[in-house]
């Protein structure tokens, strides 16, 4: 462990310059020790840099999340590196144009790969690693979870599942310390008002905080 902090890591899966870079931002100020995982290294290590004065320690772990042995393996050199985490984002969520037939049969397998089973990698890799059995899943959800569009027929199912996958680990979890919830977000994050994403990013800082009586398997955002 390369830190004396006493928080423990947030790891960030799915960081690139929108939501995931201002989750990062937004964890690292608050003091935990981030963990940034995206396929393209040379980003990963400019996000790096630019947040390395505002936290304790901030690093970017390559991975593709479609791929479970890889993903598990980036999450495990992350918590060796920056100690037992308190929390997981899962972030990635893939926007791919394709209709309920025809397309490639292949792009959705791995489209479903990255929208829906990583997320469930990430969290059986993560839950039980949480610094004192007690924390955070959050995932990143979105509208086409609730209406679905045959423009991105992949992503609805991807969204619609991981909403259900969300749903069933926070009551399997419920007895427990650590709090599963998804965040649904249903307009563009384009940066104005509340669909800013550092704005966003709060709302997972304050998911994080939030009491154990006020828990709940999903924050419509
Ligand atoms: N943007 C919106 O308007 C909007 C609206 C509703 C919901 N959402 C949801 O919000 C989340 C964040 O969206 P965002 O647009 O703000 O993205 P972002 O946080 O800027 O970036 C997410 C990053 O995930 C990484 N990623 C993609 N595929 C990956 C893979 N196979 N393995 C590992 N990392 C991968 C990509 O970086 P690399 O290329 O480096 O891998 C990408 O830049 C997504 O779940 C999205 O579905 C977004």
């Amino acid at each position: 462990m390369t830190n004396e902090t006493t928080l423990g890591t947030a790891i960030i899966v799915g960081v690139g310059p929108g939501l995931g870079l201002e989750l990062a931002r937004a964890f690292a100020a608050a003091g935990h020790p981030v963990a940034m995982l995206a396929r393209d290294k040379a980003r990963l290590d400019g996000f790096a840099a630019e947040l390395a004065s505002i936290g304790p320690d901030v690093r970017g772990y390559v991975t593709d999340a479609a791929d479970p042995v890889n993903l598990r393996s980036a999450i495990g050199a992350a918590i060796a590196e920056l100690g037992a985490p308190d929390l997981l984002v899962y972030n990635v969520g893939v926007l791919s144009p394709d209709s309920p037939t025809g397309g490639d049969d292949q792009d959705w397998a791995r489209n479903t790969a990255i929208n829906l089973l990583g997320a469930r990698v990430a969290a059986d890799a993560v839950l039980p690693a949480l610094r004192d059995g007690r924390g955070s899943l959050l995932f990143t959800g979105g509208g086409y979870a609730l209406r679905p569009s045959k423009k991105f027929a992949s992503l609805s199912v991807g969204k619609a599942g991981l909403r259900a996958y969300v749903q069933m680990l926070h009551d399997q979890l419920t007895g427990t310390a650590v709090h599963a919830t998804s965040v649904t977000i249903t307009a563009g994050i384009d940066g104005t008002g509340r669909f800013d994403p550092a704005v966003i990013a709060r709302s997972y800082l304050e998911l994080h905080a939030q009491p154990e009586a006020e828990w709940q398997h999903e924050l419509v955002y």
